[in-house]
């Protein structure tokens, strides 16, 4: 198979996996002029070609008949879900031969088709073949590989039978239970876990969209970061940051790189940290649904986040019993940090992950069936925090888009 399987060392730390070799680029925007292959970053870094980018993986080049077939012709009922770049299809290929396989048999795979009309376009899934044809790690997705014919543009991916961290956190319904206080520790340290190895000192990468909906799940609720069609290189020599059109998805991006468009990977510890706050109080983002005054999650639940005894009121009722306050506090803190407005405030991926695995280890920690034997009694705020009967199809998605100051 691809690179991605080629590569596959086994993870001790943050860094020293999955880099089977380091292709830089100063800006990820610009993939198009020549360059070459370099294997470490304190080469100058040099701009690569489609044509470099397409030979340099071992990624598998599908014909489009290959993945139409594979996907049943794209049916409808096959649709995994929607995003910005276009639509997702379940698939199956042989595991052998990679040609397409009878539904059930072979393995299953997620093909991502660009939708022409769609705003994300080819610079996106170039990026995308770029850094995940580059990379393999255990919190990532893998990309087993792509389809480029006229003016097709797909990408084939392991398939990810959990789906995202979004539909397990917001959508409601008998097949999305929500998840356990642990299962969201989980899935936080694992997601963690992918951001500090894009981070680290080999690897610089400042992912850029990270959101719900780009983490997705395995059948173990391992969490994989996907969608790297924003991700860039980050600073190289003594710059501190990368200059960038302000770009991503409302709610998650950093103040300084909304105001500025200079991104670190400072503004990838802020994003965290939203997402850090929707799994802890179930909410989402922006949530127009709301309340005046709390719209934004960050904005409404900042004053509660310091304080121990108020921080109940920002805790997803629907995890009631599961945790013990002191842990329930040591997280909110966490997430606190990650959302300081000053980026040296912030921690670094790597604390983040440290952090996390501590609150993993605690002894405080709620049980495995959700009874934390310590936990005080948590009031419900209000019967609409739990299963509210909205009807979520309605729901406002964030939606990864260029965002002006
Ligand atoms: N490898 C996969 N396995 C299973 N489901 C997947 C896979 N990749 C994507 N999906 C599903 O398809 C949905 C759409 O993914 P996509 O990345 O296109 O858009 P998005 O992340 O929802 O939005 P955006 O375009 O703003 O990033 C995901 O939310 C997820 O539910
Ligand atoms: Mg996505």
């Amino acid at each position: 198979m691809g690179i991605c399987l080629s590569a596959q060392i086994k993870a001790e730390s943050s860094c020293n996996t999955g880099l089977s070799s380091k292709y830089v680029s100063t800006d990820g925007s610009d993939l198009s002029s020549t360059g070459s292959k370099v294997l470490s970053v304190s080469v100058p870094p040099t701009p690569r070609s489609e044509g470099e980018i397409l030979q340099s993986t071992n990624l598998k080049s599908f014909s489009f008949s290959d993945l139409k077939m594979a996907t049943r012709n794209f049916r409808p009922d096959s649709v995994l879900g929607e995003g910005g770049f276009g639509s997702v299809f379940k698939g199956w290929i042989d595991e052998q031969s990679f040609s397409a396989a009878k539904p059930g048999t072979g393995i299953v795979i997620a093909v991502k088709r660009l939708n022409q009309a769609g705003f994300q376009g080819h610079k996106e899934w170039l990026a995308e073949v770029n850094y995940l044809g580059q990379f393999y790690h255990p919190h990532l997705v893998k990309l087993i590989g792509y389809c480029l014919e006229d003016e097709h543009r797909l990408l084939v991916y392991e398939f990810m039978p959990r789906g995202s961290l979004e539909n397990h956190l917001f959508r409601r319904g008998s097949y999305f239970q929500p998840l356990s206080w642990n299962l969201r520790m989980k899935v936080a340290l694992g997601a963690a876990k992918g951001l500090a190895f894009l981070h680290c000192a080999e690897t610089q990468v400042i992912y850029r969209d990270f959101k719900t909906s780009n983490i997705l799940l395995d059948s173990k609720y391992n969490a994989k970061l996907s969608d790297f069609g924003l991700a860039k290189d980050g600073p190289t020599g003594d710059k501190s940051h990368v200059s960038t059109r302000v770009i991503g998805t409302y709610g998650y991006a950093a103040p300084e790189y909304l105001a500025t468009g200079h991104l670190t990977a400072k503004s990838d510890v802020y994003s965290f940290g939203v997402v850090l706050l929707e799994m802890l109080s179930g909410r989402r983002a922006i949530d127009k649904n709301r309340p005046s005054g709390e719209h934004n999650l960050v904005e409404w639940a900042k004053p509660y986040l310091a304080n121990k005894r108020k921080i109940f009121r920002i805790l997803d009722n629907r995890l009631e019993g599961q945790y013990s306050m002191d842990v329930a506090f040591k997280a909110s803190t966490l997430a606190l940090r990650c959302l300081s407005i000053e980026t040296k405030f912030r921690p670094t991926m790597d604390e983040v992950v440290t952090a996390m695995e501590q609150l993993q280890d605690s002894k405080e920690t709620g049980s495995a069936n959700g009874h934390a034997s310590n936990a005080p009694r948590i009031h419900r705020r209000s019967a609409d925090d739990t299963i509210s009967g909205r009807n979520t199809a309605a729901y406002p998605r964030p939606s990864t888009s260029a965002l002006y100051a």
